[in-house]
């Protein structure tokens, strides 16, 4: 068994793992304690490794016990590239508010992970919240008063809060999903307070105003200052989380800024609404 050094980052989410080749073959004993780690942890952080796409990709995977979904065909077209200095790379200015991505799909991306390529300093770090520890430290009076209900996430522009410098996409007929807002982790059967300022536009059958002043409460709980987690990036570090239980946002980025390419792996491919999936695909299924 590989002897790994771990380090807590914050009480309740996030280690620091040392001692880990992503090279090496994996033994049966580190692999479970990599899971269990990723389960009770939701984000870890490798610093100074040397990690070539499809290990990142393969290593999110076996985190959520698929490595066997594992392809290098299904890799080509999930190669790509958060950066300011890359052509035709995501995101590649502004400021990210708290979202997990794909969070408009019926069934979004499980694992999340970025690699930095190029990092020049300072760059904008990435800030994370555990929604599982939000749901648990909840007020009682707020929890009873939300339980049950449920929220619409859409993948069009939703504008709310501070949306100074903020990245806004606009979307065509954007894709969305509704789920409870207290939802049930997959994976691990936890409750995880699951509404995301870039992407929560409603909770679904309330008036306006109560649904704001609802979800006003909520972010003030989920994003309290002390419930986060700054990652500060530099080159060679593999950060790699939980992207149901966990939400994510970055501070502006700008194109004549110092160079911060990452490199992007998520997984499985998320799964729309049975009445958003386009014909041409139903057709070709
Ligand atoms: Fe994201």
């Amino acid at each position: 068994m590989t002897h790994l050094k771990i380090t807590e980052l914050t009480p309740t989410f996030g280690v620091e793992i040392s001692g880990f080749d992503p090279k090496a073959p994996l033994d049966d004993a580190t692999r479970k304690q990599l899971q269990d780690l990723f389960d009770t942890r939701k984000l870890l952080i490798f610093r100074d490794i040397d990690l070539p796409h499809p290990d990142q990709t393969r290593i999110g995977l076996m985190l959520i016990g698929k490595e066997h979904e594992f392809s290098l065909e299904k890799l080509r077209e999930d190669n790509f590239y958060i950066s300011n200095k890359r052509a035709e790379a995501a995101a590649p200015f502004g400021r990210l508010q708290f979202h997990a991505d794909t969070m408009w799909a019926e069934k979004p991306f499980e694992v999340l992970s970025l690699y930095g390529v190029e990092v020049e300093q300072p760059a904008a770090s990435t800030t994370f919240v555990n929604g599982v520890d939000a749901w648990n430290t909840l007020p009682d009076d707020l929890r009873k008063r939300i339980e049950g209900l449920e929220v619409l996430h859409t993948a069009g522009a939703v504008r709310r809060g501070d949306m100074s410098g903020v990245l806004v996409t606009e979307v065509d007929n954007p894709p969305y999903t509704i789920t409870k807002l207290g939802l049930r982790h997959p994976r691990t059967g936890e409750t995880v307070l699951y509404a995301c300022e870039q992407m929560t536009k409603e909770i679904v059958g309330l008036p306006h105003d109560e649904s704001e002043a609802i979800l006003k409460e909520v972010f003030d709980h989920l994003y309290r200052p002390e419930g986060q987690l700054e990652h500060h990036w530099r080159e060679g570090d593999y950060v790699v989380w939980d992207n149901i239980a966990l939400q994510h946002a970055r501070g502006p980025v700008s194109l004549d800024g110092p160079a911060r390419t990452l490199r992007k792996a998520a997984s499985p491919m998320p799964q729309l609404r049975p009445d958003q999936i386009p014909a041409w695909k139903k057709e070709a299924v």
